[in-house]
């Protein structure tokens, strides 16, 4: 199922958390997730697919509840679905942290923030990146750098941050790669013992150009975009032309 990348929101928290708590040692409570959503809404992005056997098991779920007009609660053993009609709705969702939706999953997230603190020495406007995941399942397909860039660019954006920072842990070879190499952050220094379990971290920074950052400038895509024809009308053209479209 297609990826998509969106502005995560406060339905997204738990999924987030959930994916942190997977993929990373360093954890937040769920109150800073909120912080974060709440202050910088537009600066947080996650990843989500769509599951279609999921969905396809809540639709079960609740054709299956009609019918026995059942309470409030439903188990369904494995499937772990319940029915929620606290609102009088009928609302089916799936009991695993991952699903924020009826069959959609948060696959990756970026979580950042403008840097807030009235002491700082630099009172210059700046991001920093607080954290970044994908689950491994969907690793090296892009994922984690299409987060990067659209948070970088609303960091840019909407809060003219003039640069961005981040940390990262010295073994990280794969994170490594992508701030350094892919989005081309600096080295800054290294800052001994950063971490609770004592390594040492990159402090990384990039400095921010809003034009630079368009996403699309980044988009591979064998269609161009020249804003003015209708591109959809040529891809369902070209799928109708080789059969792919009925
Ligand atoms: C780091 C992480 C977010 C990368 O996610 P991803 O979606 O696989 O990354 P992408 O597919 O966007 O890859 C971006 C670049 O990094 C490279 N890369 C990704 N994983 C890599 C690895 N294990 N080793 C070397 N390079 C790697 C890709 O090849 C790509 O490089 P390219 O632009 O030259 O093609 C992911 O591995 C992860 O969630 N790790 C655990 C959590 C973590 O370390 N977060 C960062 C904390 S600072």
């Amino acid at each position: 199922m297609p990826i998509t990348i969106r502005r995560a929101t406060i339905n997204d928290m738990l999924a987030m958390q959930n994916a942190n708590l997977t993929n990373l040692p360093e954890n937040y409570t769920l109150k800073y997730y909120m912080y974060h959503l709440l202050s910088w809404p537009e600066a947080s992005f996650v990843a989500t697919t769509t599951d279609v056997d999921a969905a396809n098991e809540v639709i079960d779920g609740v054709q299956k509840d009609h019918a026995s007009e059942s309470a409030t609660t439903t188990s369904q053993s494995s499937e772990n679905v319940f029915q929620d009609d606290i609102h009088g709705n009928e609302c089916t969702i799936k009991l695993d942290a991952q699903y924020v939706n009826k069959g959609e999953k948060v696959i990756g997230y970026v979580l950042a923030k403008m840097n807030d603190d009235p002491d700082a020495a630099d009172q210059t406007l700046n991001g920093h990146i607080t954290s970044l995941s994908v689950m491994r399942t969907y690793r090296r397909m892009g994922v984690a750098e299409k987060l990067m860039r659209q948070a970088l660019f609303a960091l840019a954006e909407v809060f003219q941050a003039e640069y961005v920072s981040l940390h990262v842990r010295q073994s990280n070879q794969a994170a490594l790669h992508l701030y350094r190499d892919t989005l081309e952050f600096e080295v800054l220094e290294i800052e001994r013992g950063y971490y609770l379990d004592g390594e040492d971290a990159y402090s990384m920074k990039k400095v921010l150009d809003v034009v630079k950052m368009l996403p699309s400038k980044f988009q591979k895509t064998d269609v161009e975009d020249d804003c003015e024809s209708d591109l959809l009308q040529e891809i369902t053209e070209r799928a109708m032309s080789s059969g792919k479209l009925i």
